[in-house]
């Protein structure tokens, strides 16, 4: 024995890939309903794709290593950085604005707890070459309606929605300055997992005054559009500023979505590279980190590929979401079951039943039979293993007869069916 898999990977045995299939099915329906084309890059890429643009935290947590050609490679820890280089590359020839999505396998070397694994799936929704507020309710809409595909409503889940151009201005306003803004956005991603007392103290040990880490914390504490669109009203170039949002919370309450969304400046985001309309998604129980996260990120196509085109985008994990779905016992479609099991009564019968098992198969039904000769009684404890609704058993006498009995393995009865029939259209007729 080999032991298990690493810590943080997985093993999907049928009954986890069911429900690994029906997320990615549910994916891939509402990103279609959206018109969204789906993508895909390579798993491993040049490490300085992610050194220079992703942000300190990801940059610890890579798989990387030097491959045998001397290059430095790191397994993809997201997918922003391949979509930016692969839309960069052909960006004059797309019709703006772009909308696809990818659904890679990540991979982060991160400390191993519940929701967060070193590889999960990643649904990933971008939508490149428009800047505007609307699209980016478009993806938080999106992002929504998969947690309502999955029949949650806003009782379940809530996306808190800020704004780092919000923050930049408010942040200014009470006397921080530029440099100091990384630091800052830095503090605020943390409030959510340290006590103000260790926010604050770690912002003043970055050099930011007293009461400028008190005025970081104040901003974070801002709830709902009001209230951050009044603290807006007092700094310069606010009124501009709280624009996007304002357009961004109007939209989705046009869309009939409002109920799910709640402005909160505590959202930042940790990546770096995020310049305007931030958000995330979580279970309202908040036991688990956050379902989903994404925002405007306009200046990354710039950095990686030299185009000038706003992107905006979000990434939905399958790890938390499947965590969600079991412990609200949310049903998963079974994988396709067999139409039929099909048994032999003798050795002589095996040959009749692999002709007509291929017959059915070549008409694309789900068949099975024994592997080997076997006692009746055995094949159909098989069978029934297997969760087949009907057995053809195919004996001797029955083959003489030119007929083979179907017995419905629910109800317990039996028909026998010509096998002319049978091969031309099955027990259905
Ligand atoms: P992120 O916040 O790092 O964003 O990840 C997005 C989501 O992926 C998280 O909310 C979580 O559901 C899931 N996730 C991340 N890390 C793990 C992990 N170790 N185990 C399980 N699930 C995880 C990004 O990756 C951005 N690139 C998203 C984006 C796309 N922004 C714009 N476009």
């Amino acid at each position: 024995m080999q032991g298990k898999a690493l810590p943080g990977f997985r093993d999907f045995y049928p009954d986890a890939l069911a429900l690994r299939n029906h997320i990615f099915a549910t994916w891939r329906s509402v990103a279609r309903r959206y018109g969204f084309e789906e993508y895909d890059g390579p798993p491993l890429e040049p490490l300085d794709l992610y050194t220079q643009k992703s942000g300190e935290e990801i940059v610890q947590q890579l798989y990387a290593f030097r491959d045998k050609g001397d290059r430095d490679v790191a397994l993809r820890p997201e997918m922003t950085p391949s979509l930016a280089r692969m839309v960069g590359a052909r960006a004059q020839a797309l019709k703006k604005p772009i909308r696809w999505f990818s659904i890679p396998q990540l991979f982060r070397y991160e400390r191993q707890q519940r929701g967060r694994l070193r590889e999960h799936f990643q649904l990933n929704m971008d939508l490149i070459g428009e800047g505007g507020p609307l699209a980016d309710a478009e993806l938080i809409a999106a992002a929504v309606d998969i947690l309502r595909a999955f029949g949650f409503g806003p009782e379940h889940v809530q996306a808190r929605i800020s704004d780092r151009r919000v923050l930049k201005a408010l942040l200014l306003g009470r006397g921080l300055t530029e440099a100091q803004l990384p630091i800052a956005f830095g503090a605020i991603d943390r409030t959510e997992r340290e006590q103000p007392a260790a926010v604050e103290s770690r912002l003043v040990q970055a050099g930011v005054a007293t009461a400028q880490a008190k005025a970081v914390l104040e901003t974070a504490s801002l709830r709902g559009l009001d209230a951050v669109v009044a603290a807006l009203a007092k700094v310069q170039g606010g009124a501009d500023a709280a624009e996007p949002l304002r357009e961004v919370c109007g939209a989705l309450d046009a869309m009939g979505l409002g109920a799910f969304a709640q402005v909160d400046l505590t959202i930042v985001r940790g990546l770096a590279y995020y310049t305007g309309t931030v958000f995330e998604l979580f279970d309202t129980g908040k036991t688990l980190r956050a379902i989903c996260g994404g925002g405007r990120y306009d200046d990354l196509l710039e950095q990686i590929a030299g185009v000038d085109l706003p992107c905006a985008g979000f990434g939905m994990g399958d790890v938390v979401l499947g965590e969600l779905l079991k412990e609200r016992a949310v049903a998963v479609p079974a994988p396709a079951a067999l139409d039929a099991f099909l048994v032999a009564v003798s050795g002589e019968d095996v040959l009749p039943v692999i002709r007509l098992a291929h017959r059915f198969r070549d008409r694309g039904l789900a068949v099975e039979y024994a592997l080997k000769p076997q006692a009746v009684r055995k094949q159909i404890e098989l069978a029934v293993a297997r969760g087949a609704p009907r057995a053809v058993i195919v004996g001797p006498d029955e083959r003489k007869a030119g007929i083979a009995v179907v017995r419905d393995l629910r109800a317990g009865t039996e028909t026998p069916v010509p096998l002319a029939e049978l091969e031309e259209g099955g027990w259905t007729k």
